[in-house]
């Protein structure tokens, strides 16, 4: 099941994304800006559990989160979505997961993943800017499922019909939070219109 995240801010933010002219700079901000406003939506059912605090005032009975959140952006584009999301949540623990996409095959190949311990207590949130054919999902999604997670959240600014229906058919148990969905995948697996190549945009290495 995916969910498309509409609010203006997004919409103008992720125009200057997609717009050819804009440098560096202003991509990385635009992103980190859309991934702050995305995590609200994100969040917004997490788990509360009931706690009993002392205001300066008085006893209250209030809620806190009941549990941990790990954040995991997928290598190298999901590190720009990182800022947004932790300036919201700044308790939050962060995995990595290095995926990166053959050009020729489109297929993922993994180089790195690191997690913290807590994972399999905890909602954990995969970040990628891109889902493409969804191939980069899946397979970080299988990785952290055999660390024992079981609440997972997809975080992606632009997808693809296509990567939306894979994600969907391998992981059904999986929510996919989206910016914008996108018309197609051309036939060099970028995303029409899409925004070009997102980890290139992000640290200028094009
Ligand atoms: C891009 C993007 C996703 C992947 C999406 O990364 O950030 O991870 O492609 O494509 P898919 O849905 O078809 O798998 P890329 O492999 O270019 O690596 P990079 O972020 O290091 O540039
Ligand atoms: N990865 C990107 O960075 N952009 C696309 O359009 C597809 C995959």
């Amino acid at each position: 099941m995916y969910k498309l995240i509409e609010h203006p801010l997004i919409t103008h933010k992720l125009t200057q994304m997609r717009n050819v002219e804009t440098g560096t700079k202003d991509f990385r901000q635009n992103l980190d800006e859309v991934a702050g406003l995305m995590a609200y939506e994100i969040t917004r059912d997490l788990p509360l559990k009931p706690v009993h605090i002392t205001t300066p005032v008085a006893p209250c009975d209030t809620y806190e989160l009941a549990k941990p959140i790990i954040l995991v952006p997928i290598l190298r584009a999901g590190l720009g979505m990182v800022n947004g999301i932790c300036n919201l949540i700044p308790t939050l623990k962060v995995a990595h997961i290095g995926l990166y996409r053959d050009e020729e095959t489109l297929q993922p190949h993994t180089y790195f993943e690191k997690y913290p311990k807590n994972i399999a207590d905890a909602t954990v949130i995969i970040v990628d800017p891109m889902l493409a054919t969804g191939g980069s999902a899946i397979a970080a999604i299988d990785m952290v499922k055999k660390q024992g997670a079981t609440d997972i959240r997809l975080a992606n600014i632009v997808a693809a019909p296509e990567g939306v229906k894979a994600v969907e058919s391998a992981h059904p148990d999986v929510m996919i939070y989206l910016a914008a969905l996108d018309d197609h995948l051309n036939e060099h697996g970028y995303i029409v219109p899409g925004l070009g190549d997102c980890g290139d945009r992000i640290f200028g290495t094009k």
